[in-house]
């Protein structure tokens, strides 16, 4: 085997590349500042205003980046999160903004509520046998609004992630009877129960009010009900599947390419924040680790990849070159 590791011989036996056209920024955009703001607990991300989103994907694009999924934060919270599907709320102001002024960038949008609901849960919440939990098929009319109205202001892609039963056969429904045909599906098809959406949860104020999300997400421990949610949201008409998070469960990842549609990787908040803790403290190669992380992913089945390395991966490849 080592003939084949001779330096000189190691390109032509590589199996897996990255490339900057696979990787997918996450932006934060925050409707109540007008500058950019650090977030605390993933240090080099930003909460970004609403007129600054095109300069930030600008930069992005500028750095090969091709894609972005954007997050909002809303200045008004209620129990049905009326301002997700507001014409003038600020997902949609952001992505009128990147269509309106930016060539080139695909505009994917988060489809949930719990950034806009005062419980802070994914969608509507009321009475259940086992106390107040998260209503599935009443959230489903929430996530139609949503998606409609971010198809509306332009997103190339929605990206559901509520994990309610029947969210991609009911926005594809919404979405075809309001003209959005070509409006892909990004389905968050197989989301774990994880507690690396810690520093998510401070950067877009979604931390909830009560109980937790493991009536809805999947348990870490389940690999067969994972597998069986992704082939689900295919037949419902996903254009794209994910796993997320990705690094811990490649596992999940390998088996889901296997269902033949494109899948994503989400590399979480949790994952970046550990790479970025260590080597802030010397323990780690920063570079080194984000980029094998992201190669392993890539390795396992995705074709694409959330990560918040994005800018930074994108510019360690081409220094590469
Ligand atoms: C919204 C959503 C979350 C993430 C992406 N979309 C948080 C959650 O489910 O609690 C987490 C992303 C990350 O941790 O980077 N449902
Ligand atoms: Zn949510």
């Amino acid at each position: 085997m080592r003939r084949g590791r001779r330096r000189i011989i190691q390109p032509l036996l590589r199996e897996t590349e990255l490339r900057k056209t696979d990787l997918i920024a996450p932006v934060f955009v925050d409707e109540s500042i007008d500058a950019p703001i650090p977030i605390a607990s993933m240090p080099g991300q930003f909460r970004h205003p609403v007129d600054g989103v095109v300069d930030h994907c600008r930069r992005l694009l500028g750095g090969g980046i091709r894609a972005v999924i954007l997050f909002g934060i809303p200045v008004e919270k209620d129990s049905e999160a009326t301002a997700a599907y507001a014409s003038d709320g600020v997902i949609q102001r952001a992505v009128r903004e990147i269509k309106n002024n930016l060539r080139g960038m695909a505009v994917i949008t988060d489809v949930c509520a719990c950034e806009y609901t005062d419980h802070g849960h994914c969608g509507i919440v009321g009475e259940t046998a086992d106390g107040p939990d998260l209503l599935n098929d009443p959230s489903l009319e929430l996530m139609e609004r949503i998606a409609v109205s971010h198809a509306e202001s332009g997103a190339d892609i929605v990206a559901p992630s509520c994990m309610l039963d029947g969210m991609v056969g009911a926005i594809r429904q919404a979405l075809d009877a309001a003209g959005h045909t070509d409006t892909l599906i990004m389905s968050y098809s197989s989301k774990f129960a994880s507690s690396l959406y810690g520093p998510f949860r401070d950067a877009a104020d979604s931390g909830f009010a009560f109980g937790d999300r493991t009536t809805y997400q999947i348990n870490p421990g389940n690999a067969r009900e994972a597998v069986m949610e992704s082939e689900l949201d295919g037949a419902e008409g996903a254009d794209i599947l994910m796993v997320k998070p990705a690094g811990i469960y490649l596992d999940i990842l390998a088996s889901v390419k296997e269902l033949g549609l494109p899948v994503a990787a989400y590399q979480v908040s949790g994952e970046y924040a550990m790479i970025k803790a260590a080597a802030e403290r010397g323990w780690l190669d920063e570079r080194a680790v984000a980029l094998e992380t992201l190669i392993a992913i890539k390795r396992a089945g995705a074709d694409m990849i959330i990560t918040y390395y994005a800018e930074d991966a994108a510019r360690w490849l081409d220094e590469e070159q």
